[in-house]
């Protein structure tokens, strides 16, 4: 769990954006909730590499250097991130929105000893190029795993494969002996459906259709990446942003798919009803269960679905998911739900924080673009 520049930021990032970013998740209690990793994505670097081919901070952003920076970071309590390819040139650099060719091609042992060195705790590692072979990335993305390991410090390693997302070109490749995550899917954009399926740019309901068939490779250090959260993300590229209840639906099914939760938003002006969504301790919980399972459909009809995570307790968290444009009765039983037969049933709602009981029968009114979620275990 952590928080992440591009969503809301871009390439318009800096040193203060980042030290106030720190302050503002130990200040809004995101720290506390589990928002652990800060990470810096493209356009931190200078375009040029020094004499020697060290990467090194960009000279007007981030003036005190990229350690002073992960100092900071470690000072407030949190992890530090940061971004690179394995190509010539990041995404940014690709499309000409920064300069220079700075990417790992050639430096990979020497860059996986700079972060170690800045005392980086994360890298996203992301193949930013239309060439290459599935082979190329699988033998880029591992030589990059094995300079990590090199350097003996312990360094998240997540992935973007690009053009091997699953589903595309045929490609379900496991990432999983690669990466502790891996992205599922292109970017994800602030709104609930792009009606894009696999293509940029995508939205919430996009990306659940292509990660919802991937849960066999997810477990323990290794998470499937749906992409970060647009959660409090607003006015990026056209699109508005997520309703409140889009966001707490956004929430709950990453939660419920053991996804990476990488804040987006802008958490220097969040306004409290995004922060409280954010922090919702019970939700955070689903994610964070010990098992690690990513939760699965059990029943899909239409517009209306029913998801069933498996929680390392015995107890099984219930997504009661309404993807259409009106308001819809959602039901499913405990049985249903791979509960053991039991003569009743606490039911939690994770949003409500209510506690209920039931004799196996599980419905409620969904909201359209809403998620009821319900944390249900047998009594007795
Ligand atoms: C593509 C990735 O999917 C994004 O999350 C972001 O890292 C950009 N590249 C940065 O250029």
């Amino acid at each position: 769990m952590g928080w992440n520049s591009w969503n809301s930021f871009g390439c318009d990032i800096d040193e203060r954006l980042i030290r106030d970013t720190a302050d503002a998740l130990v200040g809004s209690g995101m720290r506390d909730a589990g928002y652990q990793y800060v990470v810096v994505d493209d356009c931190w670097f200078d375009p040029q590499r020094d004499p020697q081919g060290n990467l090194r901070a960009n000279p007007e952003r981030f003036p005190s250097g990229i350690r002073a920076l992960a100092d900071y970071v470690h000072s407030r309590g949190l992890k530090f991130g940061i971004y690179q390819v394995p190509t010539e040139k990041t995404c940014a650099q690709r499309g000409g929105t920064y300069p220079g060719a700075t990417g790992s091609l050639g430096h990979e042992e020497q860059d996986a000893r700079t972060f170690a060195e800045w005392g980086v705790d994360y890298l996203k590692y992301d193949w930013c190029s239309p060439e290459g072979t599935l082979e190329d990335q699988i033998a880029a993305f591992t030589k990059m795993r094995d300079a990590l390991a090199a350097t003996g410090r312990p360094i998240v390693y997540s992935i973007n494969s690009n053009s091997y997302h699953p589903d595309k070109n045929g490609a379900t490749h496991d990432w999983s002996p690669v990466a502790n995550m891996w992205r599922t899917t292109e970017d994800i954009k602030p709104v609930w459906d792009s009606g894009n399926e696999n293509e940029y740019p995508m939205g919430v309901v996009n990306i659940i259709d292509v990660n919802r068939g991937l849960a066999a490779q997810a477990r323990p250090g290794h998470w499937n990446d749906p992409d970060m959260l647009e959660v409090g993300v607003y006015d990026v590229e056209g699109f508005k942003g997520l309703t409140d209840t889009e966001a707490r639906a956004h929430l709950s099914m990453w939660a419920l798919m053991a996804s990476p939760l990488i804040a987006g938003n802008n958490v220097t002006r969040m306004p409290d009803g995004i922060r409280d969504i954010l922090t919702n301790r019970e939700v955070v919980a689903v994610d964070q269960d010990p098992a690690g399972a990513q939760g699965v459909p059990v029943r899909d009809h239409g517009d209306r679905e029913v998801w069933v995570k498996n929680m390392a307790d015995g107890s099984r968290v219930v997504a009661l998911f309404n993807r259409g444009e009106r308001p819809a009765g959602i039901r499913t039983t405990a049985r249903e739900a791979g509960l053991p037969k039991a003569s009743e049933y606490q039911v939690r709602d994770l949003w409500a924080h209510e506690t209920s009981t039931t004799d196996g029968e599980i419905r409620a009114e969904v909201p359209a673009h809403g998620v009821v979620l319900l944390r249900v275990s047998a009594q007795g």
